[in-house]
């Protein structure tokens, strides 16, 4: 099945147009705003300080640190272009593991007391080129987001899982070759890894962030303990045991790192893993059409969304004085189409099963819910990128009615990283550089090669690593 790609949409009442025949309600505006005054340049207030503008930057690891954790020049590099973009809040740069067994890769930051002072360095170059193209950092605020990888680590070898689960899963265990309860983490190793969060909390305000994610996401470890309804003991069941991991790790920074503020990264909603289908067009099927209860934010049907337990994550964010809330979906491991919209899947995946922009309104939509019902948080929404040319028309229309207050960015800042910064001063977007979503950035990684735009960075083009890809994607 082929979608009509975005870029053929040349005019706003195509784009309309076509949303209308998906049935998709979508706000877009007709004009986007630029200057001070726009609605994209209003300034929001957290707990973590003041933010400039509506736009952030969303985490994005590029599997390119040291095999000891610390940066390298391509890390240093993106995170450069994540300070010259404009936005001003920055969600956390990448996924930081709180251990070694906690990394995605090797080549994975790592915060302990040998990586601190690097990643310190991070954030300040991060800080000197918004200076140095934006202005001011007094209204830029700069987490870091801690992370273990759980059922997805991989610390010493890329080909090798070395998993470590909240509980057994009838899809994903058989997918990644898990067959039995070894990597089960049991009630006091969660406890261990709760210390080792609150200590790499400590480093990260040694290191200048004003404030961690603490990572519910993707699949990855704090996430999936959110869907551990069937484990036993005190991590696991109730709603109450279901975020224990996440209280307990915020109490701990509050007692020991007093002045560090927190955010966390959610999956508000999750499907039943997807995989290619038998046909030859390989368009992505859902695994399993029974029932299906290890999904947070599902409606037990694998497919459906039912937000009454999202709403509570999020009360209890309020309760724990929590302010900021980034919201995503899914996983990238085994629903790609519904966490990262795209035209054209990575090397793993599958075919889109439907219009990529529904993957876009889905989360948009749900994000615009949870807001409705929990008001008082700043929430930042993600899955925008697909929308290319008119990501800035949406943007701003949502952020005008109150569906979410800030638009976070994803793969358009890898292609395109001043595109905050020209929408801002009114500039015409460089159509060149607008993320066209091939997935190389994703593709690379799973071929164990570093991640960065390939078709449309000039950087990445120019690196051994790019013919490589090629050859592999004519496989
Ligand atoms: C190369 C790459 C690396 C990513 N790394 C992270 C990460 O470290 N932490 C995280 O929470 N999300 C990560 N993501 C997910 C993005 O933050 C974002 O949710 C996703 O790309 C969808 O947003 P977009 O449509 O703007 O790209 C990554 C995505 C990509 C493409
Ligand atoms: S490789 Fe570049 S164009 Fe493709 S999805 Fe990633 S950022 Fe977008």
């Amino acid at each position: 099945m082929a979608w009509p790609r975005v870029s053929s949409l040349k005019t706003l009442e195509q784009f309309q147009a076509r949303l209308r025949e998906l049935e998709i309600d979508l706000p877009v505006d007709e004009h986007v705003e630029a200057g001070t005054t726009s609605i994209l340049s209003q300034p929001m207030n957290s707990v973590c300080g003041p933010i400039g503008n509506r736009w952030c930057i969303l985490p994005m690891e590029g599997w390119d640190g040291t095999s000891d954790g610390r940066p390298s020049d391509l890390t240093r590099r993106r995170w450069r272009n994540f300070g010259l973009s404009g936005a001003k809040l920055i969600w956390g740069g990448e996924a930081v593991a709180v251990r070694q067994d906690g990394r995605a890769n090797p080549n994975q930051l790592l915060i302990n007391d040998q990586t601190v002072s690097q990643l310190s360095e991070l954030r300040e170059i991060l800080e000197a080129s918004h200076r140095e193209f934006i202005g001011s950092t007094d209204d830029l605020v700069v987490g870091l987001q801690l992370t273990h990888s759980g059922r997805f680590a991989r610390p010493s070898d890329k080909r090798r899982l070395e998993p470590m689960i909240a509980y057994r899963h009838p899809v994903l265990d058989a997918k990644f070759g898990i067959t039995d309860d070894r990597a089960i983490l049991s009630d006091d190793d969660l406890k261990r890894l709760i210390d080792d969060f609150i200590a790499a909390a400590g480093r990260s305000a040694t290191a200048g962030y004003r404030w961690v994610d603490i990572k519910h996401c993707h699949g990855y470890l704090g996430h999936e303990l959110l869907s551990g309804f069937d484990r036993p003991g005190q991590f696991g069941g109730c709603f109450e045991n279901r975020t224990r991991f996440l209280r307990d790790v915020v109490a701990g920074i509050r007692a020991e790192v007093p002045g560090l503020e927190i955010g966390v990264r959610v999956s508000i909603f999750d499907f039943v893993p997807f995989q290619p289908g038998p046909t030859e067009d390989r368009i992505g099927v859902p695994s399993s059409q029974a029932t299906y209860r290890h999904a947070f934010g599902g409606d037990g049907t694998g497919q459906g969304i039912d937000l009454e337990e999202p709403q509570k994550f999020l009360e209890l964010l309020q309760s724990l004085a929590i302010d900021l809330v980034c919201s995503t979906c899914g996983s990238p491991y085994y629903n790609p189409h519904i966490q990262r919209p795209a035209m054209f899947p990575p090397s793993d995946g599958y075919q889109p099963p439907e219009d990529p922009l529904v993957g876009v309104h889905r989360q948009i939509s749900a994000t615009a819910e949870l807001k409705r019902r929990v008001p008082g948080l700043i929430v930042v929404g993600t899955g925008y990128s697909y929308l290319q040319e008119w990501l800035p028309n949406v943007g701003q229309a949502v952020v005008r009615s109150g569906m979410v207050d800030s638009i976070g960015l994803g793969r358009m800042v890898l292609s395109y990283p001043e595109m905050p910064a020209d929408v801002t001063a009114g500039r015409v977007l460089i159509r060149k550089k607008i993320c066209r979503t091939f997935s190389d950035c994703t593709t690379a990684p799973r071929n164990g090669l570093v991640s960065g735009c390939y078709p449309l960075d000039p950087f990445y083009k120019a690196l051994p690593e790019h013919d490589t890809l090629l050859t592999l994607k004519q496989r």
